[in-house]
């Protein structure tokens, strides 16, 4: 038990667990430490005896578990994140089901209230060799997955699902975090399927299905002046279904010493996707802070490989480069993407780099 004192566990609030088995060396099954399935009962308590520490002192309402929905959705969306670990390793999460119930939270932005921000339903940070099997994350009222500032990072067999118009509710982020892989995983939700933030490095996608949602985007990235760059990502086998956009990069317009390089999309299959193939560094949202100004980001070497499938709109290919610093080394190889059983169009702008085989619609790199 030596490591779990390495463990810094913050529960707030656990609405449904079925059969969630934490690992760190000794395996623990929390239903053996008196959490019930069916989110009847308050699991909280057992979850931190399964890691050999009292309860901190209850800060009612926090403790509870329970089915239906929180009648108060501030009970977890002022906190950042409702199950959050800290500087661990070797932590391991088999099975389990985090409904964080988040529609009256969604219905509250949607509104245009004054609501709090939502919480994180699972969030990873400053932790090494974390493995996640199994987990189904339904209804996040923010991101359903964070991992940040993590290294060596296995997400296996995750479910994700939330309805394609929730606000914010991205399935993976991962961002400053080395070693991330995330394999044989479905998500559907209302934003990005998987978010990559600064800082990431290293990252392997593989076997995602993805949709509703609004696809795997590198970024938003560039917002500050000194940003770690992202470098390292493959994505290789991932069927994008009637999403927003299938594999996007984006950048804010401003200036920024940020990267993007040494990226491959590979084996992808679009299906009625609205931009299946997009680099956007003119990103400035109802033009303020970035009014006229190029993105500093400096993105290279991004590869697509065998992409091919049905665009929803007639640009299937858009790379939108910064016109301060051009995107180099664009690559396409066995490209094949259709509108409507006719020829896509492809749009360049500060872009550069080659095309290889069948590229549909025609490269203007
Ligand atoms: C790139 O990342 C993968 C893991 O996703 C790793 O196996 C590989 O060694 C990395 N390549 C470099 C050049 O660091
Ligand atoms: C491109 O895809 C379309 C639709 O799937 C298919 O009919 C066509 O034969 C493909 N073209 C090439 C050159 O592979």
């Amino acid at each position: 038990m030596a490591t779990s004192r390495m463990f810094q566990i913050l529960i707030l609030s656990i609405l449904y667990f079925s059969s969630m088995i934490l690992a760190a060396s000794p395996t623990y099954n929390i239903q053996s430490y008196g959490a019930k399935s069916g989110g009847k009962s308050d699991c909280s308590k057992a979850f931190l005896s399964a890691w050999g520490r009292p309860a901190p002192p209850p800060p009612q309402p926090l403790y509870m578990c329970r089915r239906g929905a929180p009648s108060d959705y501030n009970v977890i969306g002022r906190s950042g994140s409702w199950l959050k670990f800290e500087r661990v390793t070797g932590v391991s999460i088999y099975g389990g089901t985090l409904d964080a119930q988040g529609a009256n939270l969604w219905a509250c932005k949607n509104s245009g209230k004054g609501c709090p921000k939502g919480s994180t339903s699972l969030a990873f940070y400053n932790s090494n060799n974390i493995r996640i099997n199994g987990l189904v994350s339904l209804n996040s009222q923010m991101f359903h997955i964070l991992v940040d500032g993590c290294r060596n990072a296995n997400l296996v067999n995750v479910r994700v699902s939330a309805p394609g118009n929730s606000p914010n509710t991205d399935g993976i982020h991962v961002q400053q975090s080395s070693g991330v892989t995330i394999m044989n995983s479905h998500v559907s939700t209302g934003d990005d399927c998987v978010s990559i933030g600064p800082g990431a490095s290293n990252l392997w996608i593989e076997n995602l299905a993805c949709g509703p949602g609004h696809g795997i985007s590198i970024g938003s990235l560039g917002w500050d002046m000194n940003e770690a760059g992202v470098q390292n990502v493959t994505v290789k086998t991932a069927t994008f279904s009637g999403t927003e956009n299938g594999v996007r990069v984006k950048t804010w317009a401003r200036p920024s010493n940020g990267f993007v390089r040494d990226i491959l999309f590979q084996h992808l299959v679009m299906v009625n996707v609205q931009n299946p193939v997009i680099i956007d560094q003119n990103y400035c949202p109802n033009h303020q802070n970035c009014p006229h100004q190029g993105s500093g980001v400096k993105i290279s070497n991004v590869k697509y490989e065998d992409v091919h499938g049905t665009s929803a709109t007639q640009v299937a290919v858009k790379f939108d480069c910064s016109k301060t610093r051009p995107c180099s080394g664009i690559r396409l190889d066995e490209v094949n993407l259709t509108f409507r059983d006719k020829p896509a169009t492809a749009s360049c702008s500060n872009a550069g780099g080659t095309a290889d085989g069948v590229v549909k619609p025609s490269s203007c790199l």
